[in-house]
């Protein structure tokens, strides 16, 4: 499926909610598996990668029921997984494959996890090896470090470490503190720089023994999950493309309901707010995971630096950012991207290349990324998502900048985090 998309010369304006957060959808169906009964979580997102967790759960014996946009997850506690009747398919979806990965390494039946063409050239090693220090036997089949995995049943419980995180990773930790649930006495899981949070605040609600000192969660094992139900916010990576395409464009106003405002989610608008941007959060609400509106309104842009220990809070931002960089006046340096060429794309490569379709150098320095900025013409061209859901929305915006009509081909892959997406776009021009 192909996208055409022209120059936009009114404005994004009107009042949204984007879709429900992907992180918090995942851990909803894991954690709401593992607990003791049932959880009823309203607001979870039907995109392509949740359903792949839900399905993969629901092949394991756990009943979730579906009404509109809630799910009811009947938790059966931390032994009450079933053996599939098949190799478990986990699409495109990275969170699934690794937090899946800490799930089975603890279950007395094996498993295999496999992924599709994309997710099985993704680096497994970050998950094979604190589980394999833990005592799991988990195994790429076709050798290397890629899926798919195999991961043999074990009878008796994990074996509890101390790990340093060679990388910032949500998915990792979380890997690790789940195996930790199935593991005797307490592991901990130390994190470069802080990454998102959710699995801790969650399971912090669902009553583990777990602690948080700085950069170290401790989780002490054994102990069962008592469940409460919860809502799930709007995903703010999923409106930091409107939010950067009501930015960039003149004459745009957006209000965005119900944004996830997590503390480790919100480095995107820290740093369009360093940037110049005009953005207000309004009716904020602190719960499970914070909540609030944002009132954004176009703005000119400066050019900022962007620091390593930042990245992991906006991971998923840096393409959508990049192209705020290259419309901001002066340089931007984006420091710390390694990560960025593990995603569902080398996102580095796909930045770039896209980029120079549109008459814009973005420069490559070791683990930096250099925009210039102050482009006043972006050119229109065809462009090519690469299968990558986060690639298709940036260049979907930048097309809206550009000076004509675009095309986007392949963005059939945005259906992984954002279904209506295209919708939203329309009914904001
Ligand atoms: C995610 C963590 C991030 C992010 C991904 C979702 C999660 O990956 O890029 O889209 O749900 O834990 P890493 O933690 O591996 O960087």
């Amino acid at each position: 499926m192909d996208w055409k998309i022209k120059k936009n010369t009114k404005g994004l304006k009107g009042e949204i909610e984007v879709p429900p957060d992907k992180s918090i959808s995942h851990r909803s169906v894991i954690l709401g598996a593992l607990a003791n009964a049932k959880c009823h979580v309203s607001n979870f997102l039907f995109s392509d990668d949740c359903i792949r967790t839900l399905e993969a759960f629901r092949a394991m014996g756990i009943r979730i029921d579906q009404e509109g946009a809630n799910i009811t997850v009947f938790g059966k506690g931390l032994r009450g997984l079933k053996s599939p009747l098949d190799a478990l398919c986990l699409g495109n979806s990275g969170t699934s494959m690794r937090v899946l990965s800490g799930v089975l390494a603890g279950q007395n039946f094996g498993t295999i996890l496999i992924g599709d063409d994309s997710l099985n050239k993704r680096p497994m090693d970050r998950v094979i090896e604190p589980l394999s220090k833990m005592g799991a036997v988990i195994k790429p089949m076709e050798g290397g470090s890629h899926a798919p995995l195999k991961i043999e049943g074990k009878n008796s419980p994990l074996m509890p470490i101390n790990y340093k995180m060679p990388m910032a990773s949500a998915q990792v930790k979380t890997c690790v503190l789940i195996a930790g649930l199935y593991a005797q006495g307490l592991t901990s899981v130390t994190e470069p720089f802080q990454s998102r949070d959710h699995t801790e605040r969650l399971l912090e609600y669902f009553s583990a023994d777990i602690k948080r000192k700085g950069l170290t969660t401790e989780i002490r094992g054994l102990n069962e999950l008592i469940s409460k139900d919860f809502k799930i916010p709007a995903d703010i990576s999923s409106a930091a493309f409107f939010i950067i395409g009501c930015v960039l464009i003149e004459g745009s106003r957006i209000i965005f309901r119900n944004v996830g405002l997590n503390p480790t989610r919100v480095g995107i608008i820290n740093v369009l707010k360093r940037m110049g941007a005009d953005i207000e959060i309004i009716n904020y609400e602190s719960a499970l995971e914070p909540v609030g509106d944002l009132n954004v309104s176009h703005s000119r842009l400066r050019g900022t630096t962007i620091e390593k220990h930042e990245i992991p809070l906006l991971i998923d931002e840096i393409p959508i950012l990049s192209l705020a960089a290259v419309c901001a006046t002066g340089q931007t340096v984006i420091k710390g991207i390694n990560e960025l060429k593990v995603k569902e794309t080398d996102r580095v490569k796909s930045i770039v290349s896209n980029f120079k379709r549109m008459g814009i150098i973005v420069e490559e320095q070791e683990e930096n990324l250099i925009i210039k900025g102050s482009y006043k013409t972006l050119k229109s061209d065809e462009f090519d998502s690469f299968g990558d859901h986060r690639i298709a929305m940036t260049m979907a915006i930048a097309s809206l900048l550009s000076d004509g009509e675009c095309v986007i081909k392949n963005t059939k892959c945005v259906d992984t985090s954002y279904p209506g997406f295209w919708e939203q776009l329309q009914q904001l021009q």
